[in-house]
């Protein structure tokens, strides 16, 4: 089947989604990006996603279409690729604006594209039994709430965990454990669930938001306050979220056992929230 893709306002299929080689997203990764996923055929947490994305194109001051516009792009790939479930790519480019040249051209049309894919799942054995994570220094800029497509760093860190054998890092600024390389990270002191706050240190995760509600629901006291490295490894539970890992245990961090080794029950009852929230979608 041909997949079909959304590029500038059009449906086409993806062999012809052409742009130009100059495009700042690519000659300056000047571009945003959401991630968002389709639970039987809905957008889950769709206005989160395009408040973020406007957040996002206010602070580079780029133009990005109207949040209706970019709706349909979702719908459209979302209908014509057939799937259900289904991991939605959003992208917005500041275009091309001729030869490169570091200053920020106004008025040119914004590269918009959009693609739905299968769900990168995460292995069923990491999401039963706990994944393993590596601390790495986190050395991005200070506008890490911006989602930026300039992920080289995150992408080093989430190699870094790769190559010996883990599954993500977890990024640590000053002693202080931010986020993960593509996920946010919450850890449990004493019966307690502790995030880094939101700010220019961190993503401000849309699947953070939705799990820090979902656990004040379920009682749990929710501290979004950073905590420091060395604390973590003492942590009863740690885990972390994104829209395509939804809550993730993390079962091991710098081969040291978080816990008792295996997910904690703080987890449990979040990944099991979680997936009761999703199912509601499907049925709504
Ligand atoms: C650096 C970073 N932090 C956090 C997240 C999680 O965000 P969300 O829950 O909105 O997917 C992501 C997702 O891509 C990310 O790249």
């Amino acid at each position: 089947m041909v997949e079909i893709v959304y590029l500038n306002g059009s449906f086409i299929p993806y062999s012809e989604a052409l742009v130009p080689f100059e495009d700042r997203g690519m000659l300056f990764a000047d571009g945003i990006y959401e991630v968002v996923r389709a639970y039987d055929g809905r957008l889950f947490a769709l206005e989160g996603h395009l408040q973020r994305l406007v957040a996002s194109a206010q602070e580079i001051q780029l133009e990005i279409p109207p949040a209706a516009e970019l709706q349909e792009a979702l719908l459209g790939v979302m209908e014509r690729s057939g799937l259900r479930d289904t991991s939605i790519y959003l992208q917005v480019t500041r275009g091309f604006a001729g030869p490169r040249s570091h200053g920020v051209p106004q008025g040119i049309r914004p590269t918009v594209f959009a693609a739905a894919r299968p769900v990168p799942r995460p292995d069923p054995r990491h999401v039963a039994e706990g994944a393993r994570a590596v601390t790495v220094v986190d050395n991005r800029w200070h506008m890490c709430h911006v989602k930026s497509i300039g992920l080289l760093l995150n992408n080093l860190a989430k190699q870094a965990a790769l190559d010996v054998g883990a599954q993500e890092s977890l990024f640590v600024r000053e002693g202080v454990v931010t986020e993960g390389a593509a996920t946010n990270t919450f850890a449990v002191f004493g019966g307690e669930l502790w995030t880094h706050p939101e700010g220019p240190l961190v993503l401000s995760g849309i699947t953070r938001q939705i799990v820090i509600e979902l656990a004040q629901a379920e009682g749990i006291a929710v501290r979004e306050e950073p905590y420091l490295a060395s604390r973590m490894y003492g942590a009863q539970e740690v885990f972390v979220t994104s829209t395509n890992l939804e809550v993730l245990p993390i079962q091991s961090v710098d081969g040291r056992s978080i816990g008792a080794g295996v997910p904690g029950p703080v987890t449990r009852r979040l990944q099991a929230a979680f997936t009761r929230r999703t199912a509601a979608l499907a049925t709504v």
